[in-house]
Formats: C-alpha cells, structure tokens, sequence
C-alpha cells in the first residue's frame, strides 16, 4: 500500500509525520523532481530527497521528463544518494506540462515512450516504475502503449485510472483499469477514488490477481485510511481526534520552525486543511475558519476550537 505523490503536499515532514503517527503504509513516492532550464534541482527538491529527511519509510522518487539525458542524469544523482528505485511519471496533466509532451502528455506517443526506455532502461543504475494515466484524450492510448512496455525491466506500472484531459475531475475508470491486467506482463498498481474502507474492499474483491494499491487524496484528508484497508476495520473512533492532533501538531511545529514568516507558514497548513476539514464535522465552516485566519494566532485559536468542539467523520 503506498502514499501517492502530491506536489505541495507530501513533501519529506509530510510523509515522516504520517509514517510516525499511522500505520499500516509500506512505501511513497515523492512529488516529482523536474530538472530546470539549468539542467538543477531546486534546493527544496533536494532537502526533499536527501536521505537523511529520507529514513523513516521506503522512499521512491519520481522524475517528470521526456529527455534521455536528463533521466539518466536524475537516475544517477537518486542512485548515488541510495535509492534504489525510481519512478517515472507519465500522468501530470497540467496543460503546461503535457503540452511540451511530458506526463500525461506523452502518452499519445507511444513510440517516444518506448524510444526512451530503450536508451533509459539498459544504462540507469537503479530499478524503474512508471506512472501513468490510462491516456492523454482517450483510455485507447494505454491499451496500445502496455503491450510495448513488456520488453523492459519495470518493478511495477501504476496506473491512474483516468485520462490527462480529466485532470482530477470526474470519476475514475475501474472497467478501463480491468481491460490493462490481460495487456501487460508487468506487475499493476491500482490509484484513483479509493475513497473508504468499503471502495477498497470492492475493487480488491474485483481486481483479484491485483495486490499493490496507491492512495492519494483521500489518504490526505483521512490519514487512518491506510491503517483501516490493512487491518480491514475502521480505528477506534473516540481516539481519531486525539491522533490526529498530535500528527497535527507534529507538522505545524515542524512548519513553523523550518518556513519563514508567518504568511508562508499558513499558506502551507491552509492547503493542507482543504484535505483535513474533509474529516470533520461542519467541513465547509472548518475549512472557511482556517482560510480566514490571517494570523499565527487566529490559526491556533481556530484549531483549538475545531479540535475541541467538532467530530471526527470519517
Ligand atoms: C495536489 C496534487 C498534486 C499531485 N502531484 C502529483 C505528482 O507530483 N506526481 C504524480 O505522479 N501524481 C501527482 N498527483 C496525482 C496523485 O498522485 C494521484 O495519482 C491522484 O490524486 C489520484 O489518486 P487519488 O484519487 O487516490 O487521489 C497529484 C494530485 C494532486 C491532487
């Protein structure tokens, strides 16, 4: 079971908070790493992969490009800090991104994608997996690229189960993810709407022969949900709001010793609350609470409030 890569997100105090506080997650992927017009890493990309933020959870990286140089230039720089495993990430579906054919945006050509792997593959030292949507326009991109990708050592290929175009609207497409299992030799990954206990339960009962899973938004907005899929019942529910603040409280500390100046710092947990008010009761009025906070203190006043006076309903 693995924690889905979310840019601005799932950063490395992210995802060592939730691996400190949850159970249950056996692997994350980071947001992806994009080289620059300077062929560099931002600083924040690298704090975020360095492996000492990196030790409490197997970590995998993800790289977003379409040129061989720079993913085999990523490929060793994340090989000499000890990774072993990297992810290549053919889902983005920003318009900026897939229009210069990267992410989702390569997948209507299925012959530069194998071009690529075919110079990729052979040379990098470390494994490889793929991410990818099941197309750009349409889920008939997928059905012809899975055939051609058999030929190359790939740990697994997961597949969200949407098109680029869709960006994250609309539902996800399990009878398309179906069709891929008899497509490919590969081992697959289902990502996309497991939502709750009872949705994982329904597509695990569907997908048989199908035993790696990602979860993105909805682990955000209730991180038990992991936990719950692994142990097959939901946590005990009087203890949800005094775990969650302590994983709360670990976060925003760690924010507010690391971030400077307060805007940044309630940017940063204002975004994080669009996923959390999910979780609790009068979600709307939580969420409209923390983004009026326009200080330190309001924040904290609001949080106190919430935690004290508002249900956990997830
Ligand atoms: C804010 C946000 C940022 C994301 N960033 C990435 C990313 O960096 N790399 C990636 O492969 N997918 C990214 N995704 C997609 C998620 O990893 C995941 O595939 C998608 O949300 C579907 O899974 P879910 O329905 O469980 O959320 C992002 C999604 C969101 C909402």
């Amino acid at each position: 079971m693995s924690l889905a890569p979310l840019q601005g997100i799932t950063d490395y105090y992210f995802r060592n908070a939730f691996q400190t506080h949850f159970k249950g997650l056996d692997e994350v992927y980071t947001p992806f790493l994009r080289l620059d017009k300077k062929k560099t890493l931002k600083s924040s990309q690298i704090k975020d992969i360095l492996p000492e933020n990196n030790s409490k959870i197997r970590v995998i990286p993800q790289i977003l490009t379409n040129s061989v140089q720079d993913f085999i230039y990523l490929s060793n720089y994340l090989a000499d800090l000890g990774y072993e495993e990297i992810n290549w990430n053919l889902g983005c579906p920003f318009p900026m991104v897939a229009k210069r054919q990267m992410g989702s945006g390569l997948l209507p050509y299925p012959e530069k994608i194998e071009h690529i792997l075919e110079q990729v593959v052979n040379t990098i030292p470390i494994k490889l997996s793929i991410k990818m949507r099941l197309g750009y326009e349409n889920e008939e991109e997928i059905y012809k690229i899975l055939p051609l990708l058999d030929k190359f050592s790939l740990t697994e290929i997961i597949i969200h189960a949407r098109i680029g175009k869709q960006m994250y609207k609309g539902n996800a497409n399990p009878d398309a993810f179906e069709k891929c299992i008899n497509l490919t030799k590969h081992q697959l990954s289902y990502n996309g709407d497991i939502i709750s206990l009872e949705s994982f339960q329904q597509l695990n009962k569907r997908f048989e022969t199908i035993n790696s899973w990602m979860i993105g938004r909805s682990a955000i907005s209730n991180p038990f949900l992991i936990e719950e899929i692994k142990k097959g019942e939901t946590c005990n529910k009087s203890q949800k709001i005094e775990r969650f603040s302590d994983f709360h409280s670990d976060l925003y500390e760690q924010f507010s010793n690391t971030l400077s100046g307060s805007g940044h710092i309630l940017s940063k947990m204002t975004h994080l609350w669009e996923y959390f008010s999910q979780s609790f009761s009068n979600s709307r009025k939580v969420y409209k609470a923390i983004k009026k906070s326009n200080s330190i203190r309001k924040f904290e006043e609001k949080i106190h409030h919430i935690f004290n006076k508002e249900d956990w309903i997830a």
